[in-house]
């Protein structure tokens, strides 16, 4: 069992922290009491919420309560530590950096109250080369005669799935140049996972790990999406197609499944953000510039399949969303392509209804969206707003709820319209919505709906491809 510390009650240091705490003693950091006092309410038993939306959270903390804590005092948040994460926010700044002030005012607080020797590791995500400065910054500030190793911890989870990605991640990834710090810190993983998930190497190394796992995760799924425009465009359908890939094991399944674009926190920021790394640096990153400009392009070409139906005036026109957040079950709307797809709606004059299964999502959505007052409602129950005054569905995340809607329900619509950007309906479904009527529109399954026109296919391959 090792004392750790996390700088840093959000997102990624609380889970992080509360996992730490199957084995080890941690202490979580962070001047702002509120959130302190409701982590360790939370630990004591004494409430069950939290500012973190994520599942099984609360009951990780409950469980490991002897070995948790949260504190704004700094003595006692560098008492005795033997390592250090620095889990701090890094938010972009004008020119979409990372700002890297909260990074470097803890490893200030570090110098100025570390009393033995410990490493720093950073799980901040961080232009590479971070750790050294850091490190820079705690040398000129060390008080007490002590060593400090600093390295690099990136985290991997996910919005949602956070305590189920920490228990079981498919790697541990930690940079450290220092070597004997980074045996340490193996010794400090291995009370958690097997040696065979732990992934040691150099401090940049880590740190470029992280942007390259984010980017290329990002790079599956507009590679799937451009094909997927393909597939619309000559009557192919990129599921199956997806399913014929994916099955190769040396490409895999996951994150192949086109949409009408990746959204939230972390892949439209940390792609710009290593594209333009590789720029300063004169080395361009081709392929992740062109995954942005995908993903641009593919969030506009949804759009026009709604504006193409309907016209570019839609003032007199109602549309339901279902799934406002950029994924299913998150309250987060940072970079959601269903609000991107909301307000060009409203811009058009149309009125917009939303439905979301994440009660704050909806909240967000006020909050976020204050000049479109009026020109939207929202709904707490899925089928509230249907009725005899819609013109079209769009289905904007891949919630279950989303997958098998009450046709019943919807055949009330006076618009028969179903747009789906997240490819969630199956084509027994699409089908037999076509048949009741209903138009379907995807991203690259359109031809599910639509037969494919064979004689201009065949047309097009007697005049390009026979001399
Ligand atoms: C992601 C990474 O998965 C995680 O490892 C990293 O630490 C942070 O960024 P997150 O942003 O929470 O996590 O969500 P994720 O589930 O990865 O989805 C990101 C976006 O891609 C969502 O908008 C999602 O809908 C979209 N997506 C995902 C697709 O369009 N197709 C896919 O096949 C997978």
């Amino acid at each position: 069992m090792a004392r750790v510390t996390i700088f840093g009650a959000g997102y990624v240091g609380v889970p992080t922290g509360a996992h730490f705490a199957r084995t080890h003693r941690v202490t979580i950091y962070d001047p702002d009491n509120n959130k302190v006092e409701n982590i360790n309410k939370v630990i004591d038993n004494d409430s069950d919420s939290l500012h973190i939306h994520e599942k099984g959270l609360i009951e990780l903390l409950q469980e490991n309560h002897e070995n948790i804590v949260a504190t704004t005092d700094i003595s006692l948040a560098l008492d005795r530590p033997e390592i250090i994460f620095i889990a701090v926010g890094t938010p972009p700044n004008e020119k979409g950096r990372a700002n890297l002030k909260y990074v470097c005012a803890a490893a200030e607080q570090i110098a100025k109250n570390v009393k033995n020797d410990c490493v720093v590791l950073n799980k901040s995500t961080v232009p590479p080369g971070t750790a050294y400065l850091v490190k820079e910054i705690i040398d000129k500030h060390l008080v007490n005669d002590v060593k400090i190793s600093v390295g690099s911890c990136p985290e991997f989870l996910a919005e949602g799935t956070a305590v189920e990605d920490l228990r079981t991640p498919d790697r541990i990834v930690y940079g450290c140049d220092d070597t004997e710090a980074l045996d340490k810190v193996t010794e400090f993983f291995l009370y958690l996972h097997g040696r065979s998930t732990l992934s040691p190497m150099t401090t940049l190394s880590s740190e470029v790990t992280k942007y390259a796992a984010n980017a290329l995760l990002a790079t599956k799924i507009s590679f799937m999406n451009s094909l997927a425009i393909l597939c619309d465009a000559v009557g192919a359908n990129i599921r199956e197609v997806q399913e014929g890939v994916g099955k190769d094991t040396r490409v895999g399944r996951k994150f192949l499944n086109a949409s009408m674009g990746y959204g939230g926190s972390c892949f439209p920021k940390d792609t710009s953000a290593i594209a333009e790394y590789g720029q300063l640096f004169s080395s361009p990153l081709e392929i992740i510039e062109s995954t942005i400009l995908v993903n641009d392009k593919t969030i506009k070409y949804f759009s026009e399949k709604i504006i193409h139906a309907f016209g570019d005036d839609l003032s007199d026109k109602n549309f339901i969303i279902w799934g406002i957040g950029f994924k299913a079950r998150t309250d987060d709307l940072r970079e959601s392509k269903p609000v991107q797809v909301a307000r060009e709606l409203m811009d058009r004059g149309a009125h917009v209804h939303i439905y979301d299964t994440v009660k704050g999502a909806l909240e967000n959505f006020k909050v976020e969206n204050p000049s479109y007052e009026g020109k939207y409602s929202v709904y707490h129950e899925q089928y509230e707003m249907v009725n005899g005054n819609i013109d079209g569905l769009i289905i904007g995340n891949e919630h279950e709820k989303f997958r098998n809607p009450d046709v019943e329900k919807l055949e009330n619509m006076r618009g028969k319209y179903i747009f789906d950007g997240k490819n969630v309906l199956n084509n027994h479904l699409i089908k037999s919505l076509k048949r009741k009527g209903f138009n379907y529109r995807s991203v690259g399954k359109d031809t599910v709906a639509n037969a494919v026109d064979k004689t201009k296919l065949i047309d097009f391959l007697k005049n390009q491809y026979m001399d």
